[in-house]
């Protein structure tokens, strides 16, 4: 089975775009489409808007045959798709697979046959057959025939550069054993190990394994870490003692609360499909529940801490450091910054935030903008909450202009200092 020649990458975010120039480095024709105007300007005169996207890469593979566009017309040759819409959670916390649904129909509009379309947005299991193979069914086209519908979980780490995204095992699953071929076909140019799997179901579900297995891990080891400084215990202590334990333990760190496109989001689309089922599932909402409740723990824990250094929260001038929701990305969707940041300013306290990644914050309607952290300032702040533990942030500068640094990433770890606290 040859692969195909030329890609479309539908949706060019956090995973598109790197998954576009990858195809490109690796020798396919891609072309990058997405709804809006705004980013495929950008990518167009060689401006990337994503942190973990240089403008010399994106160059290089322009050069290589990488191009963007709009319009879904411009794509209708093309012998291989990858999907990359969101898919957030709509009000009621139930999935919200209404782009993939816009996506399928607009492909199923101009697609030629002998196409192979994949699924790479995070989705409850079974949503490729519900939504991508039968809009094209509907369409008259034969699945397994004359178009191969398969699923891929992307598995992009944003900020993390220890791995490429080529190395990254990629696990396909076709909707029939023709599909999977295909599919495999597809990647295995680009991929340096791929795990196929039975079905596309499967590969939707071990996505949401994974990512289920780590957001109950870290609500485990956050609610830890409440009974912890109960008792007066350090955790991040604690927990590299565990790590030493060659088997039977893997290290999951506390901290203010889930954000990003993936964590807080797609442990629920598993939970809506086992209610679905009439099975009733209990470990993803408790996750679900003690992690949300982790920004009202910072805050409460910040609370005592001015309480015992004699203030109280009005009027206190607190510094947030870090509004992201992971370190050294830009990325603030879910951000755990938000509820913190609402609570704090609901009590009173005047609330400024840095983060050299997000230059402006809007919470509750209120705009924010990041400050920059002067050299020769000296305790402007009563308190300053470390959420975010970028690279470039300078501690002990940030020392400088604090009475109480509360730490809720052990940022501090090497650092001795009466004026440092941590989560
Ligand atoms: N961000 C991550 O770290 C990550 C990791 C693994 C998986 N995922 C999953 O990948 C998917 C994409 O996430 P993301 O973070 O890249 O999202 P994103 O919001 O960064 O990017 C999605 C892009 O899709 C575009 N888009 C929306 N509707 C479209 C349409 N009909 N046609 C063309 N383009 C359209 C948007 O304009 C946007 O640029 C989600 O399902 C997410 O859960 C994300």
């Amino acid at each position: 089975m040859s692969a195909p020649n030329q890609i479309a990458v539908i949706g060019l975010g956090y995973v598109g775009l790197p998954l576009s120039l990858s195809f490109a480095d690796n020798g396919y024709d891609v072309i990058g489409l997405d709804i809006d105007d705004t980013r495929i300007e950008k990518l167009q005169q060689g401006t990337s808007y994503i942190d973990d996207v240089s403008d010399s890469y994106l160059s290089e593979q322009t050069k290589n045959g990488l191009s963007f566009t709009t319009d879904y017309a411009d794509i209708a040759d093309v012998d291989g798709v990858l999907i990359c819409v969101p898919t957030p959670l709509d009000k009621t916390l139930s999935p919200d697979v209404s782009y993939v649904t816009a996506t399928s129909e607009s492909l199923a509009e101009v697609l030629s046959t002998d196409v192979t379309v994949v699924l790479e947005s995070t989705v409850y299991p079974g949503a490729t057959e519900e939504i991508v193979v039968n809009t094209f069914e509907d369409r008259g086209f034969n699945v397994g025939n004359d178009v191969f519908i398969g699923y891929s979980p992307e598995r992009i780490d944003p900020g993390n550069n220890d791995y490429t995204i080529e190395e990254i095992p990629k696990v396909v699953g076709g909707v029939t054993e023709e599909c999977g071929v295909r599919v495999e076909a597809l990647y295995s140019p680009v991929f340096d190990d791929l795990v196929p799997v039975d079905s596309s179901a499967e590969a939707e579900f071990v996505k949401l394994l994974e990512n289920t297995f780590r957001t109950v891990n870290i609500a485990l080891v956050n609610e830890l870490a409440t009974v912890a400084s109960t008792l007066d215990i350090d955790i991040w202590g604690a927990i590299e003692a565990a790590s030493t334990k060659p088997f039977g333990y893997m290290p999951f760190y506390p901290g203010p609360g889930l954000g990003g496109h993936c964590l807080p989001i797609d442990p629920l689309y598993l939970s809506w499909k086992a209610k679905e089922q009439g099975l009733d599932i209990e470990f993803i909402e408790l996750a679900n529940n003690v992690n949300r409740q982790m920004p009202e723990h910072v805050v409460s824990r910040v609370v005592n801490l001015l309480n015992n250094h004699g203030s109280a929260v009005p009027d206190t001038n607190v510094l947030i450091i870090g509004a992201s929701y992971k370190a050294d990305v830009a990325d603030v969707r879910e951000s755990p910054a938000f509820d913190v940041i609402g609570l704090l300013s609901e009590r009173g306290a005047n609330v400024q935030y840095t983060d050299p990644h997000v230059p402006n914050l809007t919470v509750d309607g209120c705009e924010y903008e990041s400050i920059e952290i002067q050299k020769d300032s000296v305790d402007q702040f009563d308190v300053g909450i470390i959420l975010t533990g970028h690279d470039s942030f300078d501690i002990d500068q940030i020392l400088n202009t604090v009475d109480i640094l509360f730490d809720t990433r052990n940022i501090t770890q090497d650092l001795e200092s009466d004026k440092i606290y941590r989560l």
